[in-house]
């Protein structure tokens, strides 16, 4: 989704923004542009495609300044054309805006200010706030911000120059992210820290509802009521590095192939030596006595991860669990009361539909609870409780180290409210946790068939539809692995509870399409031979991912993949890294970008 980096200080305004926003390529965009205030005048330049296209133009047409702000755009109102892409200035070209989000009422602002004269020239909803910013000046800058933000509806996170204060720069946000970056006698604004890891490793994260002043050595916040506030100031832990490719070709192959080390992490900072479960008091017994419905509410992947999540809640806990998409949920008059515990699953913590979703339910008076990637993030700060997953930054759109780690630490969850129930004995749980203890080993071991992984890659670039099915826990696995194939291969694939074939899909079922098997759940080993003969009769392809010790599956697979031997019920957490690996080695063969597919933006942050 777009990126906004901003500066103001001493330093070259061009470099600082050009290299925040290359480091916000990852949430995907289609133009980019800088608004710099140059000799008392603002000069815009923005260009449509790569960021490559503004900086070349840059190069070529300099621009010396000291204050600013960029963007990168993924069109929402308007195509991605040179005109549409951010800044835009005013009708005198004396305001220059970025935003990220979306203005709900600008058609009727936009009629509004047309008849007092204004004159529009682009198709965006964002033209609004520079013309209705003209319209209000009063040559104080935060008293003229706040007068516009009074008038608008909708979420955003904005960047603010005027050609009169050259020194200044204005922002705010509501339900969209934007970071402070303090610097010495400069300071920066950025949708995300990777764009200030470069310069700052201090923030402040704003709250809903805040706005700012920010001159190079000093920053105002005011709050949504309008009172000057003093927010918490942060020190980023993660370094350049890690949120840089570090010598791998790709950010997805890199996080894939991190995910021992930061599950690892996980399960060290969670697991006791008594083996009880630090998550810091979240629940007490009583209130857990209270709650009456558990819901976990997520989108695309973290959504898989929550019905891993509800799988080992209701087996381990015995608590039922209802797993609902966050963008059906807040339209489906959900049953929600205070009795709910309402779980909101998400890496970037900033996806709109599942922020919506949790303030809906906070209205209906449940508890919620954030399990999310980013500190300070706008998910992590509205739930009433948070619990971090460890992966670090990622970068890749589509998400890998992230999955897992919401996958176990929902399992690490479910323990932690068997113990609260005692549904769950010492002996059970010192097999399961020793079990998780060993899957970071166990995914090593997956990365030593990546070559048979990448010679079915090969097999599968050049094809245009396949399946993925598999029973019980299978199944949810399949529906990441058919995800995963289809957003960055841009192969069509679906996938299906194996038994449910027959009831109708089984008819597309036809010579040489490919249909990977999860068949790794050993009580329903002989169920999953049979739905691959069905499949093998129609001549389909049969790709299996199974556990080591199933050697029969092999007799009756064209291509198998082994796991090593676990669990049943935490066979997800392995299952799911061949398919990682064969989307990434499919994307590669067929010459995608990977890290950015197209249509895609890491945070999602429009509804
Ligand atoms: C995963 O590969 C996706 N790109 C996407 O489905 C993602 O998981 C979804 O948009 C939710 O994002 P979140 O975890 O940041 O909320």
């Amino acid at each position: 989704m777009c990126g906004i980096v901003g500066y103001v200080g001493s330093g070259d305004a061009v470099e600082v923004i050009l290299e925040g926003l290359s480091k916000l390529e990852y949430r995907g965009y289609d133009s980019a542009g800088v608004a710099l205030i140059q000799n008392g005048k603002i000069r815009i330049e923005k260009k449509s495609g790569k960021l490559n296209n503004l900086k070349n133009h840059l190069e070529e047409n300099p621009i010396l300044s000291q204050v600013g702000i960029g963007h990168t755009r993924w069109a929402t109102h308007g195509e991605p054309t040179d005109i549409n892409s951010h800044p835009h200035y005013s009708e005198d070209k004396s305001v220059a805006v970025v935003h990220n989000g979306i203005i709900e009422n600008y058609i009727s602002l936009k009629k509004d200010l047309q008849k007092k004269g204004y004159k529009f020239i682009s198709d965006t909803d964002t033209e609004v706030i520079a013309h209705l910013f003209h319209f209000f000046y009063d040559g104080d800058m935060i008293d003229t911000l706040r007068k516009v933000l009074k008038e608008v509806r909708g979420s955003y996170a904005f960047g603010i120059v005027h050609e009169k204060h050259p020194n200044e720069l204005l922002c705010a946000r509501k339900d969209s992210p934007l970071v402070i970056g303090i610097g010495e006698n400069q300071n920066f604004i950025a949708s995300d820290v990777p764009a200030l890891l470069k310069y700052t490793k201090n923030v402040y994260f704003l709250e809903n509802g805040d706005y700012a002043k920010i001159i190079k050595d000093k920053i105002e916040i005011y709050d949504y009521e309008d009172k000057l506030v003093i927010r918490d100031k942060h020190e980023i832990k993660w370094t350049l590095d890690q949120a840089t490719k570090g010598g791998y070709p790709h950010f997805m192959i890199k996080e894939i192939y991190e995910q021992p080390k930061t599950l690892e992490e996980t399960l060290r900072r969670r697991i006791r030596e008594d083996y009880s479960i630090d998550f810091n008091e979240l629940l007490t017994k009583e209130e857990l006595e209270n709650i009456k419905d558990i819901y976990i509410i997520a989108c695309g992947t973290a959504y898989h991860a929550g019905l891993q999540g509800e799988y080992a809640i209701e087996k381990i806990a015995k608590l039922r669990v209802d797993v609902e998409v966050a963008s059906e949920f807040r339209y489906s008059d959900p049953f929600v009361d205070k009795n709910t515990l309402a779980i909101f699953v998400s890496q970037s913590g900033e996806t709109l539909d599942t922020l919506l979703a949790m303030k809906e339910c906070k209205k209906k008076g449940a508890t919620t609870l954030a399990i999310t990637n980013v500190v300070g993030s706008t998910i992590s700060r509205e739930a009433d409780k948070v619990i971090y997953t460890m992966a670090g930054p990622e970068i890749a759109v589509a998400s890998t180290k992230a999955y897992t780690n919401q996958v176990l630490t929902l399992f690490l969850f479910a323990i932690y409210l068997g113990d609260l129930k005692n549904s769950i004995t010492m002996e059970e749980k010192i097999l399961l946790l020793n079990e998780l203890k060993s899957i970071p080993e166990k995914i090593s071991e997956i990365f030593k068939y990546e070559d048979k992984i990448k010679f079915i890659a090969q097999e599968l670039k050049d094809v245009n539809n396949g399946f993925f099915v598999g029973r019980g826990l299978d199944y949810k696995v399949a529906l990441e692995g058919s995800l995963k194939m289809k957003e960055i291969s841009y192969i069509h694939t679906e996938a299906f509870a194996s038994g449910e074939l027959k009831h109708g899909t089984i008819a597309l079922i036809e010579k040489g399409i490919p249909v990977v098997v999860l068949a790794t759940q050993k009580n329903l080993i002989e169920k999953s031979i049979s739905n691959i003969k069905e499949l093998k009769a129609r001549e389909a392809k049969i790709i299996t991912i199974a556990q080591k010790s199933d050697m029969e599956l092999s007799e009756v697979s064209d291509r198998i993949i082994y796991i090593p031997d676990t669990l049943d019920i935490t066979s997800g957490l392995l299952s799911v890294i061949p398919l990682q690996l064969l989307a990434y080695y499919t994307s590669l063969y067929k010459g995608i970008d990977v890290d950015k597919p197209r249509n895609l933006a890491k945070s999602v942050t429009v509804e």
